[in-house]
C-alpha cells in the first residue's frame, strides 16, 4: 500500500496571504490530500510558516515586537485562516521550531564533515544608521544602466538588469533611507553545490515526462547555466545559529564553533526546506503529546523520509514557479550531499545510516494575478485570505481558485468572472440540483429514499455516463490536473441536472408514481455521490450535502460500479438550508471599489 507525503510551500510568516498563494500551492495540496485520504491511502499533509530572514526581522521591528513574539502571533493568525479555508494539514509547523534547529545544524555538520562546505570572506553592505548588514535587495540607488532612481541592489525593476549593490549610484539603505553605508568583509559558509551537478542532472533527467514541463525546464535552465556554490549563512540575528553551541544542546550535533561566524545564522533558504522534515518530526511529537506519551523515537517520523520503511512513500510537493529552483536544485543538493556522506561511511544501513528521500512528484504552478496585475499587500490590491472569508464562505473561493488553477499558464482573478462562475457552477448547477430533489422528496415522498419501480433506459444511460465521468475525474485527480478535475466534477453535476430534467419526477408523479420513485431514488443517490466527489474541492458544502442524505463524512472515494447505489431505500433525508447564495451585482461593484479593479491594473 502506497503512503503519500504531501507538502506545500511554506508561507512566509510576515503578512496574510492572498488568493495567489492559495492557488499556487496551499489549495491544490489540500485538494490532493483530501483525495488521497478518500482513496484510503495513509496520507501525511504538512505545511509550516517560513519564519527566518530579514523581512521577518524588519516586520517584527515595525510591529514593535521581538521576532520570536511576532512569529508566534503571526503563526497563529495563519493557522487559524488556513483552518477556516478548510486546509486539512496533519500538522502546520514552524521553521523556527526546535526540531528544525536540530535538523538544520545536523545537516550542516554532516555536509561540513564531508568537506562539502567551504569558508569564504565576502563583501557585505553594512548600514551604520540601521546597525545591520543589508541584504542586496535592501540597498537601493540609481541604476547605472537606465538611471532609474529606486533600483534594488539585486535587480533593477525598471530595466530588469541583475545588479550588485556595488553597481548602484548613490546607494542607500531601504530600511532607513540613510546613505551612511559601507562595505565590510564578512565570513560566510558556502555549500559546494557544483560538486553535485552530475548527480543532480541525472536525477532531473529521470523526471522528464513525469514532472510538469514548467518544472523540469526551470531546473535544467539552472543546471545549464552552471551550478554555483551557494552561500548558506547570513549576518542576521533571527535564525538557526551557525555555531551550534549558541542555540542549545542538540543530540544530533552541529557545527563546531568556527572563527568569524559567531552570532551568524543559516540563510532562510537553507533551513526552510529542511522544515519539511522538521514539520514531520513536530507532527510526531505533537501527536505523542496529545496522547499523553513521551516524544517518540526518531524512527517514528523518519519512516516518512528514509530507510527501508520509507520505500512505500510517494513524496509530492506543491509550489509556485519561483520556488522551483530551490526544490529542484537547492534542497536536493543539501540532501544529496548528506546522502553522499552517509554512503561514504560504509554503505547504507537501515535507519541510522540510510539515505533521505528526494521529492518524487513535484507540481509547480504559474501565477494567479488580479486583473492582469500583481496582488499587492502594500497597495491593498487584490483579495487576501482574511477579507475573502469576511465576504463569502470558504467554498466559494476554493471552488473558483481550483477551477482556475494556474497550471499551464498564468490565470487572472476578476470579480466579474468570479461572480459568473460561482453563480453558474455552485448556485445554478450543484445547489439547485441538491435542493430540487431533496425538497421534492420531502413534499412527495415523506422525506425518505423511495423504493419500488424498475430502472429504465434513462437510468442505464445515466449509470454509464456517470461511471465514465467518474473514471475520468479519478484519473485527472491522480494526475494532479486540478483545473481539468474541476471541469470533470462540474460535468458530473451537470449530468445529474440533465437526468432530473429528463426524468422529471414532478410530472411522472401525477401518472406513474413508481416511475417517479425511481427518478427520485437515482436523484438522491446522485446527491450522495456528489458529496463524496466534491469533498476535496468544497469540503464544507460537501459535508452539508452528505448530512442531508444521512451519509457519514468524509466518505470514501466512490468506485464507478455501484456509484449510484449508495443510499438504502427508506433512509430519511432532509433538504439543507440554501447551499449557495448567488453573488449579486451590487456586491461585485462594492468589492471592486474596495479591493481595486481593472482601472488600477
Ligand atoms: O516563496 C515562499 O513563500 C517561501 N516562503 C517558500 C519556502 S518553501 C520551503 F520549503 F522552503
Ligand atoms: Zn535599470
Amino acid at each position: 500500500m502506497t503512503r503519500i507525503l504531501i507538502t506545500s510551500a511554506l508561507p512566509y510568516i510576515n503578512g496574510i496571504k492572498h488568493l495567489g498563494t492559495l492557488a499556487g500551492s496551499m489549495l491544490p495540496a489540500d485538494v490532493f490530500a483530501r483525495f488521497q485520504r478518500a482513496l484510503g491511502r495513509e496520507t501525511l499533509y504538512l505545511c509550516a510558516t517560513d519564519e527566518h530572514g530579514t523581512p521577518t526581522e524588519l516586520a517584527a521591528a515595525e510591529a514593535g515586537l521581538d521576532p520570536a513574539t511576532f512569529c508566534a502571533q503571526q503563526h497563529d493568525v495563519q493557522y487559524d485562516l488556513g483552518r477556516k479555508f478548510g486546509l486539512s494539514w496533519d500538522h502546520f509547523g514552524r521553521s523556527s521550531s526546535p526540531q528544525n534547529h536540530r535538523l538544520t545544524q545536523r545537516f550542516a555538520r554532516e555536509l561540513w564533515e564531508a568537506g562539502f562546505i567551504e569558508e569564504r570572506v565576502t563583501q557585505q553592505v553594512y548600514s551604520n544608521a540601521d546597525k545591520r548588514f543589508l541584504p542586496d535587495r535592501y540597498v537601493i540607488g540609481t541604476c547605472p544602466h537606465c538611471g532609474y532612481e529606486a533600483a534594488r541592489g539585486d535587480q533593477c525593476e525598471n530595466c530588469t538588469r541583475v545588479l550588485d549593490p556595488a553597481d548602484l549610484i548613490k546607494p542607500r539603505s531601504a530600511v532607513s533611507g540613510s546613505d551612511d553605508i559601507e562595505i565590510r568583509p564578512s565570513k560566510h559558509l558556502f555549500l559546494r553545490q557544483s560538486l553535485f551537478a552530475d548527480k543532480l542532472r541525472l536525477w532531473i533527467d529521470g523526471k522528464k515526462g513525469d514532472w510538469p514541463l514548467l518544472v523540469t525546464s526551470i531546473a535544467l535552465k539552472w543546471l545549464d547555466e552552471g551550478l554555483q556554490d551557494r552561500g548558506i549563512t547570513r549576518d542576521l540575528e533571527w535564525g538557526v545559529p551557525v555555531n551550534a553551541h549558541e542555540w542549545g544542546p542538540n543530540p544530533h550535533g552541529g557545527l563546531p564553533d568556527i572563527e568569524g561566524l559567531a552570532g551568524k545564522v543559516f540563510y532562510v533558504w537553507f533551513d526552510a526546506p529542511i522544515e519539511y522534515i522538521g514539520a514531520t518530526w513536530e507532527w510526531a511529537d505533537a501527536k505523542a503529546a496529545e496522547e499523553g506519551r513521551a516524544p517518540p523515537a526518531d524512527a517514528v517520523w523518519e519512516r516518512w523520509w528514509r530507510g527501508p520503511e520509507a520505500a512505500d512513500v510517494t513524496y509530492v510537493e506543491f509550489m509556485g514557479k519561483d520556488n522551483v529552483p530551490f526544490h529542484t536544485v537547492g534542497f536536493p543538493c543539501t540532501l544529496i550531499g548528506v546522502n553522499e556522506k552517509l554512503e561514504a561511511e560504509g554503505g547504507w544501513r537501515p535507519a541510522s545510516n540510510s539515505p533521505w528521500k528526494l521529492v518524487d512528484r513535484l507540481k509547480g504552478f504559474n501565477w494567479l494575478d488580479y486583473y492582469g496585475g500583481k496582488f499587492s499587500t502594500s497597495q491593498k490590491r487584490g483579495v487576501f485570505m482574511d477579507h475573502a472569508l469576511e465576504l463569502l464562505p470558504a467554498d466559494y473561493w476554493r471552488w473558483w481558485v481550483t477551477a482556475n488553477t494556474p497550471e499551464t499558464s498564468d490565470a487572472t482573478f476578476t470579480w466579474e468572472q468570479f461572480q459568473a462562475q460561482v453563480n453558474a457552477d455552485l448556485a445554478d448547477v450543484l445547489g439547485n440540483f441538491v435542493n430540487r430533489i431533496l425538497k421534492f422528496t420531502e413534499t412527495r415522498f415523506e422525506g425518505v429514499v423511495p423504493s419500488g419501480g424498475a430502472p429504465g433506459e434513462l437510468e442505464t444511460k445515466l449509470e454509464a455516463d456517470v461511471a465514465a465521468k467518474l473514471v475520468e475525474l479519478t484519473e485527472l485527480m491522480e494526475a494532479m490536473e486540478f483545473r481539468k478535475s474541476a471541469q470533470a466534477l462540474r460535468q458530473l453535476w451537470v449530468l445529474g441536472n440533465q437526468y432530473l430534467t429528463e426524468a422529471a419526477p414532478w410530472t411522472a408523479i401525477k401518472t406513474d408514481p413508481a416511475r417517479a420513485a425511481v427518478a427520485v431514488r437515482y436523484g438522491l443517490n446522485l446527491v450522495a455521490l456528489f458529496a463524496k466527489v466534491s469533498e476535496p474541492f468544497i469540503p464544507f458544502s460537501a459535508e452539508t450535502i452528505a448530512t442531508a442524505v444521512g451519509e457519514g463524512f468524509p466518505g470514501r472515494w466512490p468506485q464507478p460500479q455501484g456509484a449510484l447505489s449508495i443510499l438504502p431505500e427508506g433512509r430519511a433525508v432532509k433538504a439543507p438550508e440554501v447551499l449557495f447564495r448567488k453573488v449579486e451585482d451590487a456586491q461585485v461593484a462594492e468589492w471592486r471599489a474596495r479591493f481595486g479593479g481593472p482601472e488600477e491594473a
